[in-house]
C-alpha cells in the first residue's frame, strides 16, 4: 500500500474506534494535516451522531465546515472526549514530534483538553529515538533571531521556515541535527527559552493510542 492509503486505512479504523464515544452532545478534538484530513472526510458520515468538533488549526475547520459539521471554540467546550490527530514521528512510548504543517500550538492546547489522543500514522513515522524529523519551535515573531542564537547554544541547528505564518501569527523554526533522548526533558526546556510559544514535542502529553497503518494492515498500540 502506498502512503495514502495507508493514512486512509488508520482514518477508517479511528472512525471505529470513537463511535462508541460518540453522543448528541459531544464535541470531538480534530487535528491538523493529511492523515486528519482523511479522518474529517469519513467524519461527515456521522456528523449526525455528534454535537460538533474543534479544530487544531483553521484549515481543519474550514474542511469539517465544508462536510456540515459545527465547530465551536475551545474556550466554549472545556475537556473533549477525544481528540485525533497525525503525527510527524512517534516513538514507543507513544511520544511525538509534530507541527510539520504549522499547526503545534493548537494541536497541544486541544490534546492537553482531550481525554483521550488516539495518534493516527502510517508504519513510516514509527521511530525508536525522535529527532529524526525537525522538530518545530514556534516562536514570537520579534524573538525569532534571539531564541534562534539560544537553540544553537544547545548544539541544535534552528533553521526558519521561511514564508510560514501560524495560525497564531507566529513564525517556526525548525530544529535539525538533535536526536532526542529525553523528550520531556528537553520540551520542558525549550519551551522555557523567552519568546518561545511552544515546540512540537508531545513527551508531557504523549498519545494514548496510536493506530499505525502497514502493509499488513492497522496496528492498534497503546
Ligand atoms: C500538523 C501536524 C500533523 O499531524 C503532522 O505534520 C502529520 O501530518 P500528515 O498527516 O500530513 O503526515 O502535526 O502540524
Amino acid at each position: 500500500m502506498n502512503q495514502n492509503a495507508l493514512k486512509r486505512a488508520v482514518a477508517v479504523a479511528a472512525i471505529d474506534e470513537i463511535r462508541p464515544l460518540l453522543a448528541k452532545d459531544s464535541v470531538i478534538g480534530v487535528g491538523t494535516g493529511s492523515t486528519a484530513d482523511h479522518f474529517i472526510d469519513l467524519l461527515a458520515e456521522l456528523r449526525h451522531d455528534f454535537q460538533g468538533a474543534v479544530a487544531s488549526s483553521r484549515a481543519s475547520a474550514e474542511r469539517l465546515k465544508g462536510h456540515g459539521i459545527d465547530v465551536f471554540e475551545l474556550n466554549h467546550v472545556g475537556t473533549v472526549p477525544v481528540y485525533v490527530d497525525g503525527a510527524d514521528e512517534i516513538n514507543p512510548r507513544l511520544e511525538m514530534i509534530k507541527g510539520g504543517g504549522a499547526a503545534l500550538t493548537r494541536e497541544k492546547i486541544v490534546a492537553a483538553c482531550a481525554e483521550r489522543f488516539i495518534c493516527i500514522a502510517d508504519a513510516s513515522k514509527r521511530v525508536e529515538v525522535l529527532g529524526g524529523y525537525p522538530l518545530p519551535v514556534e516562536v514570537i515573531p520579534m524573538a525569532r533571531s534571539y531564541v534562534a542564537r539560544e537553540l544553537v547554544t544547545r548544539s541544535i541547528t534552528p533553521v526558519y521556515r521561511d514564508g510560514v505564518i501560524t495560525d497564531n501569527g507566529n513564525q517556526i523554526l525548525d530544529c535539525y541535527d538533535f536526536l532526542i533522548e529525553e523528550p520531556r526533558e528537553i520540551e520542558f526546556a525549550l519551551n522555557n527559552i523567552v519568546g518561545v510559544v511552544t515546540n512540537g514535542l508531545f513527551a508531557h502529553r504523549p498519545a494514548d493510542l496510536l493506530l499505525l497503518g502497514t502493509d499488513q494492515g492497522v496496528e492498534r498500540l497503546t
